[in-house]
């Protein structure tokens, strides 16, 4: 069937490696997400997918048909694949249901097939009232149900989407996370995802690729990626997680601003320095020393802001690196006290990436 394999695949404008030997293999009816900042190559990867760009090296398989290596790339048409860009590309003096049978009458199927797939799909995405409409007539995110339909209808083994909702508003965004889920779950074609936004992510995809200058960083459940970041990148990009630095004492234990550290995720190497995450809300906070001696560090208060439901600290440890901490609504304690964090070794996570 229709997986989508990615083998050491490398797209170079001039000397910069724009996509760096990326390999990744996509099961069939499964929902991948390549999520991460701005220019690090999500777009050019898609493009290299559906096969409007060329690799420099590295080949592209779909099931066991090769459709891309430098040699030769198998053009977008012959592909079954539909793509949908960010602007969703409408056109605006057809309906809404000419839009979505274009495809179609390309394909030159007959009348009445058109009509009972056209039905189909306008029900699915709930398009039916709308039918008539143009889209200049209809909300960002009505027009963002025809570009799906319209990519749909012609039943791809594979549906590429980049950025499809950055352009709506927050809302109508977390809605349409759930409508293209529940979409690709209805018709169990392969899809990729591109966002830089990680709820997104989070709530869409089977498998989260994190990529960062053109490679994949990280790529696991989203689960895996965010309780257990591999690289310094992964944690800060995904877990708004602070990053702690300090001496290895033995192979589970750090030093850090004067305290013993426990750490987990890894065993440490004898003598080196690690990079460790904490995410802000694994972080205890308390006035009064904890009973424990390990992982107990004693910080002071830079700032602290209410946030209705938690509180939002920024702390201050004796070597000068700052931590924020989000908390529960409780007391609040005040700018410029001491206070003792209590970092629970289980939330440490020791970075090798
Ligand atoms: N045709 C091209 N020629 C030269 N450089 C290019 C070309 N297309 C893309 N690039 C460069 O490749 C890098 C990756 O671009 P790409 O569009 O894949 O990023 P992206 O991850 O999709 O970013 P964004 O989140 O901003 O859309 C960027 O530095 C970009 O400037
Ligand atoms: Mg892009």
């Amino acid at each position: 069937m229709a997986s989508v394999e990615l083998q050491n695949l490398t797209k170079r404008y001039g000397p910069l490696a724009v996509v760096d030997d990326v390999s990744l293999r996509i099961e069939h009816g499964s929902l991948v997400c390549l999520l991460g900042p701005s220019g690090c190559g999500k777009t050019t990867t898609l493009r290299l997918i559906a096969g409007f760009v060329e690799p420099t090296e590295g080949n592209i398989r779909v099931g066991d048909r090769l459709v891309s290596s430098p040699a030769l790339t198998l053009p977008p048409e012959q592909r079954k694949m539909s793509m949908i860009f960010q602007s969703y590309a409408l056109w605006p003096h057809m309906t809404v249901t000419e839009n979505v049978i274009y495809g179609l009458k390309l394909r030159k199927l007959d009348r009445d097939t058109i009509r009972k797939k056209l039905d189909a799909i306008l029900t699915t995405t709930k398009l039916k009232e709308l039918a008539e409409r143009y889209p200049g007539e209809l909300s960002g995110g009505q027009q963002q149900r025809v570009a799906l339909a319209r990519a749909l209808i012609v039943e791809p083994e594979t549906l590429l989407l980049d950025e499809p909702l950055s352009n709506l508003d927050a809302n109508l965004r977390e809605e349409m996370r759930f409508e293209v889920r529940r979409l690709h779950d209805a018709y169990r074609y392969t899809t990729v995802y591109v966002t830089h936004d990680q709820s997104e992510a989070m709530t869409t995809a089977d498998l989260i690729c994190v990529m960062n200058a053109g490679k994949i960083e990280q790529a696991g459940t989203p689960e895996d990626i965010y309780d257990r970041p591999r690289s310094e990148f992964v944690a800060r990009f995904i877990g708004s997680s602070n990053v702690i630095k300090g001496k290895n004492l033995d192979d589970a234990h750090i030093s850090f601003a004067g305290a013993r550290l426990r750490v987990t995720g890894a065993k440490l190497a004898a003598g080196g320095e690690t990079a460790v995450s904490i995410r802000q809300h694994d972080i205890r906070l308390s006035k009064t020393a904890p009973q424990q001696k390990d992982n107990v560090v004693p910080a002071t208060v830079v700032r602290q802001v209410f946030l209705g439901g938690s509180r939002d600290y920024m702390v201050e440890v004796a070597d000068g690196t700052q931590l924020r901490a989000v908390t529960g609504a409780g007391e609040a304690i005040a700018q410029g006290s001491a206070v003792f964090l209590h970092l629970p070794a289980e939330h440490c996570r020791a970075l090798t990436g």
